[in-house]
């Protein structure tokens, strides 16, 4: 796919004031710093779109950008991050929950994961919210930059077998870098992909 054109629309904390669309939209979510808006920006080909630091916490409100007129990506803030308050993280909580509930038009939400570690108890925890909601989502690796591909390889297949005892068919998974944009192509064909899927359906 080529982007031809990226443009932020809103930045808010309430999903009832996010952009009223029929157009599809996919959310980016996982821990802070994970690489979320840095990967929104290696997708859009535009360096500063989405905001990026090297502390946590950067993203804190939900952000819609619009792809060449036809779809939504929405930046999202991060979890697990340890610095955070107690009411911080249940107003994050009420926040993504409101979202992921109020977005008939979400065909996809990409839960980020750091490729470098095991599994953490707050995306594992998420995934399972995602999935009692019934909301489709796909994990992606981050940062594969930072170590050797084997090592990378060797760490998704502990973390699928980890999934494995809880969930009884795995999520689709993609592996990226906004540093070499490894993943670029094949994180835009497949939300290609579900653009047509979603515009089928709904002139079914
Ligand atoms: P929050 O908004 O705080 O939730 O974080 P985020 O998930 O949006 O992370 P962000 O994109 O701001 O990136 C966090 C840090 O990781 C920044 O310093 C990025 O430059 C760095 N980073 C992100 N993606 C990659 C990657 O693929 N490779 C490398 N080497 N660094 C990355
Ligand atoms: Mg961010």
């Amino acid at each position: 796919m080529v982007i031809k054109e990226a443009k932020f629309i809103t930045s808010n904390t309430r999903a009832d004031l996010c952009p009223q669309t029929d157009l599809p939209e996919y959310a980016f979510i996982g821990r802070s710093n994970v690489g979320k808006s840095s990967l929104i920006n290696t997708l859009t080909n535009r360096l500063k779109l989405a905001k990026t630091s090297s502390f946590p916490g950067k993203t804190q409100l939900i952000n819609h950008f619009l792809i060449n007129n036809e779809w939504f990506l929405v930046d999202l803030p991060g979890y697990g991050w340890a610095k955070v308050s107690k009411e911080s993280r249940e107003s994050w909580r009420k926040m993504i929950n409101h979202y992921l509930k109020n977005r008939p038009n979400l065909a996809c939400v990409f839960v980020l994961i750091d490729s470098r570690l095991p599994p953490q108890k707050p995306d594992l925890e998420f995934m399972e919210l995602l999935g009692n909601m019934g909301v489709p989502f796909v994990l992606i690796f981050t940062k594969i930059d930072k170590q050797s591909g084997t090592k990378t390889d060797a760490n998704i297949a502990a973390y699928m077998k980890t999934l494995q005892e809880t969930w009884e068919e795995l999520p689709m998974y993609m592996k990226s870098s906004s540093s070499t944009k490894a993943g670029r192509e094949e994180i835009l064909q497949f939300i290609s992909e579900v653009n047509q899927r979603y515009h089928e359906a709904r002139q079914a």
